[in-house]
C-alpha cells in the first residue's frame, strides 16, 4: 500500500517541477513575441454599396517584411449578435458584408512568423475599431423560392423606424435587376413583403436583395440593405407528387416520385419524411416506404413531404402531401355500395309486397285465384338470393381482412422468436 502513495506523490512532484519549468519557458517567449510597442496597425473602412471594405496597416521595417511571414489576426463582431468571427488573414482587408447589421466591432493583431519554422517570433498588441452603419429599420428577413417559379420575401418593420417611412425591394440575378412585382402590405399601408412570380433561377447564382427603405417625407435616397441568397438553398419544394398505397406481401407499400425542383434532380438529392397517423415520423431516401402491417385497427392516413439534404444544405420542408388512406377503404366502400344498392331494394321489394298484397286482396275480391303470380314469386327469390350473395361477399371480405391482421401477428410472433 505504501508505495502504491509514494509513486503517484512522486509523479505529482515531478508535474509541478515541469509545469514551472513550462510556464517560465512561455513566459520569455511571451516577452519575446509581444512587441506591442513596435508592431502597431492603423484600421479603416471604405464603403462600397452594399459591403464595406476593413482595411489596415502595418508599420513593418522592409527587412522585417523580407525575413518573416505576416500575417494578421482579425476578429469581429456584428453589433446586438453574440457570434465571434475570427479569421487569421494574410492580406491587409476585409469585405464585410453588413447585410441587416447596424455596424460591427473589429479588432487586428499582426503576427510574425519564422519563414522556416513557421514559429512565431512577434506580434502585436490589438487594435480595434469599431464601423457604425446608419440605422436598420427592418429585421426577420426571409425568403423562399416555391413552386419552381414563384418568389416571396417577407420582413418585420422595427417599433424604433420612422413613421413616414415606406419599404421598396429589388434583386439582381445573372446580372439583370428586377423590380419588386407586387408588394405584399400591412395595416398601415406599409410594404412589408414582396410575391413575384414566373422568374426562371440559375439554382446556383445568387440573388442579391436590394431593401431600400425611403422616407417619404423628403427626397433623400435612403437607407438600402442587402441580403444575398442562393436559389436551391431556400427553395421549398412542392410536396411529393405521385403518393400511392398497395399491399404487397402482407405489408404496405408506399410508393411516391419527387416534385419538380430548380437544382439537381438526381434521386440522392432528395431526403423525405413519411408520416403515418399515430406512427413516428421516418426519415426515406427512397422513393417507397414498406409499412410494417401490424394491426391497422383503424383508417390511418399516409403524407409525404420531401426537402434536399444531401446535395445541398436547406431547410425547408415541401408541405406534406394529400393523405392518402390505407386499410379498409376498399372495405369502407364496399359497404356503403352494398347499402346504397340494398335500401333502394328492400324499399322496393317493401312496396312491391305491400302493393301486390292488396292487389291479392283486390283479387280474392274479384277472382278467386289463391296463387301469387309466378312473375313475382321469381323476383322474390331472385331478392334473396342477390341478398345472400351481398352477404357473402362482405363476410370473405372481413375475413380476407381478418386473414391478413392474423398471420401478420404470426410473423411478428415468428420475428420476436
Ligand atoms: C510603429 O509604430 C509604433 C507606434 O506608433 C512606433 O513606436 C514604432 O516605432 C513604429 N515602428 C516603425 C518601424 O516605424
Ligand atoms: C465597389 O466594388 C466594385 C467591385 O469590386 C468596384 O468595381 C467599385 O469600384 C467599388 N466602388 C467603390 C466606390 O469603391
Ligand atoms: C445594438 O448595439 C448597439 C451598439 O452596440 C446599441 O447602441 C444598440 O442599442 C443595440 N440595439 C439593440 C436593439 O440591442
Ligand atoms: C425577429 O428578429 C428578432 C431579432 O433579430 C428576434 O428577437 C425575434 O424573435 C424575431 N421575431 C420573429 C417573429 O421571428
Ligand atoms: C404552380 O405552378 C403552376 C405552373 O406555373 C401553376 O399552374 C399552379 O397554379 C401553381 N400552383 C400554386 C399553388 O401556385
Ligand atoms: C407568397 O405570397 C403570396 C402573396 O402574399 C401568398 O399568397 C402565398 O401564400 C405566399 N406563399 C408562400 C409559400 O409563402
Ligand atoms: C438599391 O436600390 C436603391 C433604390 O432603388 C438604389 O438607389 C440603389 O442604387 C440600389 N443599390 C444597388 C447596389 O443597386
Ligand atoms: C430625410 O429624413 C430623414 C429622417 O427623418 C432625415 O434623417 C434626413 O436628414 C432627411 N434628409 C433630408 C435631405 O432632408
Ligand atoms: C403521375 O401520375 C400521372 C397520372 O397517373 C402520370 O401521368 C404521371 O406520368 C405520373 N408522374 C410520374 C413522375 O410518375
Ligand atoms: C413477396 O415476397 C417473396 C418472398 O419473400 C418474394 O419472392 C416476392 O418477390 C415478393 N413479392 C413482391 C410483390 O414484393
Ligand atoms: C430526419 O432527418 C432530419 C433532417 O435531416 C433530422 O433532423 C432528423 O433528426 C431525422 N430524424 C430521424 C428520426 O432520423
Ligand atoms: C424502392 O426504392 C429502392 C431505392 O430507390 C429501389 O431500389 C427499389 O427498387 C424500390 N422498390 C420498388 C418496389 O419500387
Amino acid at each position: 500500500m505504501a508505495r502504491v502513495t509514494v509513486i503517484p506523490a512522486l509523479l505529482i512532484l515531478s508535474f509541478f517541477q515541469h509545469k514551472t519549468l513550462f510556464s517560465t519557458v512561455l513566459a520569455s517567449a511571451q516577452e519575446d513575441i509581444n512587441d506591442a510597442l513596435r508592431l502597431h496597425n492603423v484600421l479603416w473602412t471604405t464603403k462600397n454599396d452594399s459591403r464595406v471594405i476593413l482595411s489596415w496597416n502595418n508599420n513593418l521595417t522592409k527587412e522585417e517584411i523580407k525575413k518573416y511571414t505576416v500575417k494578421y489576426v482579425l476578429i469581429y463582431k456584428f453589433f446586438n449578435t453574440t457570434k465571434e468571427r475570427k479569421e487569421r488573414l494574410q492580406e491587409k482587408e476585409k469585405i464585410i458584408h453588413l447585410k441587416l447589421h447596424s455596424g460591427f466591432n473589429a479588432k487586428v493583431k499582426t503576427q510574425l512568423f519564422a519563414k522556416e519554422t513557421e514559429n512565431i517570433i512577434k506580434e502585436s498588441d490589438w487594435t480595434e475599431f469599431t464601423y457604425k452603419a446608419p440605422p436598420v429599420y427592418i429585421q426577420n428577413l426571409s425568403c423562399i423560392i416555391y413552386n419552381i417559379s414563384f418568389f416571396n420575401c417577407t420582413w418585420h418593420i422595427k417599433a424604433e423606424a420612422p413613421e413616414d417611412i415606406q419599404i421598396f425591394t429589388s434583386y439582381r440575378h445573372v446580372g439583370k435587376i428586377f423590380a419588386c412585382q407586387q408588394y405584399i402590405k400591412n395595416t398601415r399601408k406599409k410594404n412589408i413583403g414582396c410575391h413575384m412570380k414566373e422568374i426562371y433561377f440559375q439554382p446556383s447564382r445568387k440573388i442579391n436583395l436590394n431593401i431600400t427603405v425611403r422616407n417619404l417625407r423628403n427626397s433623400s435616397r435612403g437607407l438600402s440593405y442587402y441580403e444575398a441568397f442562393t436559389p436551391q438553398r431556400i427553395e421549398k419544394l412542392n410536396p411529393p407528387i405521385n403518393v400511392s398505397v398497395s399491399l404487397e406481401n402482407r405489408s404496405i407499400k408506399i410508393h411516391w416520385k419527387p416534385p419538380p425542383t430548380i437544382g439537381s434532380t438526381k434521386k440522392k438529392c432528395f431526403l423525405y419524411q413519411v408520416k403515418i397517423t399515430d406512427h413516428k415520423i421516418v426519415n426515406v431516401t427512397a422513393e417507397n416506404y414498406t409499412y410494417p402491417f401490424h394491426k391497422p385497427a383503424k383508417k390511418c392516413a399516409v403524407q409525404v413531404r420531401v426537402k434536399k439534404e444531401i446535395c445541398i444544405a436547406n431547410k425547408i420542408w415541401s408541405e406534406w402531401s394529400e393523405p392518402v388512406f390505407i386499410h379498409n377503404e376498399k372495405t369502407v366502400d364496399i359497404l356503403l355500395l352494398s347499402l346504397g344498392l340494398l335500401c333502394p331494394l328492400v324499399f322496393l321489394g317493401g312496396l312491391l309486397i305491400y302493393a301486390c298484397r292488396r292487389f291479392r286482396c283486390l283479387e280474392v275480391i274479384t277472382t278467386p285465384v289463391p296463387r301469387p303470380s309466378d312473375s313475382i314469386k321469381t323476383w322474390l327469390a331472385d331478392e334473396t338470393h342477390h341478398q345472400k350473395h351481398m352477404s357473402i361477399q362482405m363476410e370473405m371480405h372481413s375475413e380476407m381482412t381478418l386473414g391478413t391482421t392474423e398471420e401478420n401477428r404470426d410473423e411478428n410472433i415468428q420475428l420476436h422468436v
